[in-house]
């Protein structure tokens, strides 16, 4: 019986979604150094050295036996251009229950790049990894964020408290979901703006 890979590379109208390899070390750097992409990540500190990105790249390595992964948004064309990341973590496979999480760079922010990747990745994560429920937090101030979730049908179930302690102060963020029976939103179309 062939077995379907729950991480598959997958394709938009504009994009790929590549697992992350080692070629990628440049672009994470540059990507989770920036402050203005990390502005409201508050799980984790700006990187501030290449192994960083290297350390990051080794954990998104062999996404079917660990169980999480992280794609890299690769602008189709001559340049191959990586522009951001999406991926799953924190699969609870009793209950099927995984977090998404996703980071574009900023010259790419207000163009729809990360709604279309996001379709495809979750439409894959019903799909081939047979979830029922996708999480995802966010943080309060982090508006263009959960403006996308919203666009795509996810749900604000409310706050979850104090959930990241960064820098001496603890974090609320909100916690959205988006259940396999209701779907993305069906007016969402991956090319055009809502
Ligand atoms: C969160 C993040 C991915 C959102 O990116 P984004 O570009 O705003 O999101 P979208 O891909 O949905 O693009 C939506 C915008 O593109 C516009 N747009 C332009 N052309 C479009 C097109 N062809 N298709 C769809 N939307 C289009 C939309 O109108 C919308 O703009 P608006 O919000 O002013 O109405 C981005 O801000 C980011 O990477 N932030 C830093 C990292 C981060 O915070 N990650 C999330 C942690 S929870």
């Amino acid at each position: 019986m062939i077995e379907h890979k729950k991480f598959s590379n997958l394709e938009t109208d504009r994009l790929l979604l590549r697992n992350v390899n080692h070629k990628d070390v440049d672009f994470i750097y540059r990507l989770f150094s920036d402050e203005r992409v990390c502005e409201f990540l508050y799980d984790e500190e700006l990187f501030i050295s290449r192994n960083d990105a290297i350390e990051f790249v080794e954990w998104s390595k062999n996404p079917e036996v660990k169980g999480c992964n992280r794609w890299i948004l690769v602008k189709k064309g001559a340049n191959q251009e990586q522009i951001g990341t999406c991926g799953f973590d924190y699969w609870d496979r009793t209950n099927n229950i995984a977090e998404i999480g996703y980071d574009l760079w900023h010259e790419y922010w207000g163009k729809g790049y990360m709604k279309e990747a996001l379709i495809s990745a979750i439409e894959s994560g019903f799909n081939n990894m047979g979830l029922n429920r996708i999480n995802a937090f966010v943080a309060l101030e982090n508006i263009n964020s959960i403006k996308l979730l919203e666009k795509l049908g996810f749900k604000n179930e409310g706050i979850y408290r104090d959930k990241h302690l960064f820098r001496g102060k603890y974090y609320d963020y909100y916690s959205f979901s988006l259940l396999k029976k209701t779907g993305i939103n069906s007016k969402v179309n991956s090319t055009r703006p809502l």
